[in-house]
């Protein structure tokens, strides 16, 4: 909060209207899912894993999502690092979707291109998509993948 503070003018204050709003949102979810936590890990709906490998059988969601990880860090991970997480994610998953497509600094992430030609030389459908929510100022692009 403290840093969202100091760098006011590299955020949208449209779906989220003021630093106070944000805080209490952010509070509400880590309420939320701290609640939920001890028996969503006793129904096996929290599993620690770690891309590029993960502890699933192929085609076992509709939907694979990750935010804030894949494309953040494109200067410690490179292009091969996140095509091979993708691929894993589409492997057990019909789609995957990543948002947003931003590197650390708020620039968008150099790897964004190479992860596009990379699956459409496999015949997969991949797409970057511009979503209505934007709140880190450039962060409302979505990259789409589909088998
Ligand atoms: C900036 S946080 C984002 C957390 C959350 N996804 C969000 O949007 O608020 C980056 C997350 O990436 C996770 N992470 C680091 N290395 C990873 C890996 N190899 N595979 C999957 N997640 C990883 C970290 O544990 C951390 O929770």
């Amino acid at each position: 909060m403290k840093q969202i503070r100091e760098n006011q003018q590299d955020f949208v204050w449209t779906h989220v209207p003021s630093i106070p709003e944000l805080g209490r949102r952010r509070a509400g979810a880590m309420r939320k899912f701290l609640s939920d936590f001890p028996q969503g890990k006793i129904e096996g709906r929290y599993m620690d894993a770690s891309l590029p490998d993960l502890p699933f059988s192929d085609n076992t969601f509709d939907l694979a999502l990750s935010s804030h990880f894949l494309f953040l860090y494109s200067q410690q991970f490179d292009l091969a690092f996140h095509v091979g997480a993708l691929q894993e994610m589409l492997r057990l998953a019909a789609e995957v979707r990543v948002f947003p497509l931003l590197q650390v600094g708020g620039q968008p992430s150099p790897h964004v291109q190479g992860v596009i030609e990379a699956f459409q030389s496999q015949d997969r459908e991949a797409s970057v998509e511009t979503v209505p929510y934007e709140f880190q100022r450039g962060g409302n692009k979505m990259m789409r993948l589909a088998k």
